[in-house]
């Protein structure tokens, strides 16, 4: 395996087990409304993480050197799950966050998804842990 794909992979491993716990704080903030300001910015720094994450990944498509993974095939259905669960949260929390930083916007658009907060989250944050927790057994698939 390349060094790139190493290191990547072992950064992965790293930030999907302290995003599960940062997922939880967020969370946490959130229901017991304790520090509704440490949730924005959490998600808002997750939301980020997990695109920067992202297109560290797709880096590896066009790094000269890289090889692609060798994945066995009866593990492609897994790993196609995996990444479908993986887009809910990725383009789901860039809506609720967008909407929630303007909140005078009255499209109906926003109005939605600033009624229905709550309810989006609920969905996307077990999601979003599930592809973290996943993220963890992919590390030793993979390796
Ligand atoms: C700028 C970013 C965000 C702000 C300012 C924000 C703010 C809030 C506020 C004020 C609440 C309290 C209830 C309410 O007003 O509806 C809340 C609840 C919640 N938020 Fe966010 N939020 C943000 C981003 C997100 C994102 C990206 C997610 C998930 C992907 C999320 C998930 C939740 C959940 C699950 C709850 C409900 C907690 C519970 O009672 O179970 N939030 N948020």
């Amino acid at each position: 395996m390349d060094i790139y794909t190493r290191v990547f992979f072992t950064a992965g491993l790293v930030w999907a087990i302290i995003a599960l716990l940062l997922l939880l704080i967020a969370w946490w903030c959130a229901y017991t409304k304790r520090s509704l300001l440490l949730h924005r910015r959490l998600m808002i720094i997750l939301t980020i993480a997990a695109w920067l994450f992202i297109l560290g990944y797709l880096l590896r498509y066009i790094l000269p050197d890289v090889k692609p993974l060798k994945i066995s095939s009866h593990l492609i259905p897994w790993f196609a799950f995996h990444a479908t669960i993986a887009c809910i949260p990725l383009f789901g929390a860039p809506l609720l966050i967008w909407a929630r930083i303007r909140p005078n916007d009255s499209s109906s658009l926003n109005l939605h998804l600033n009624k229905y907060h709550k309810r989006y989250g609920r969905i996307l944050i077990p999601l979003w842990a599930f592809t973290h927790a996943a993220g963890v057994l992919n590390f030793f698939l993979i390796y």
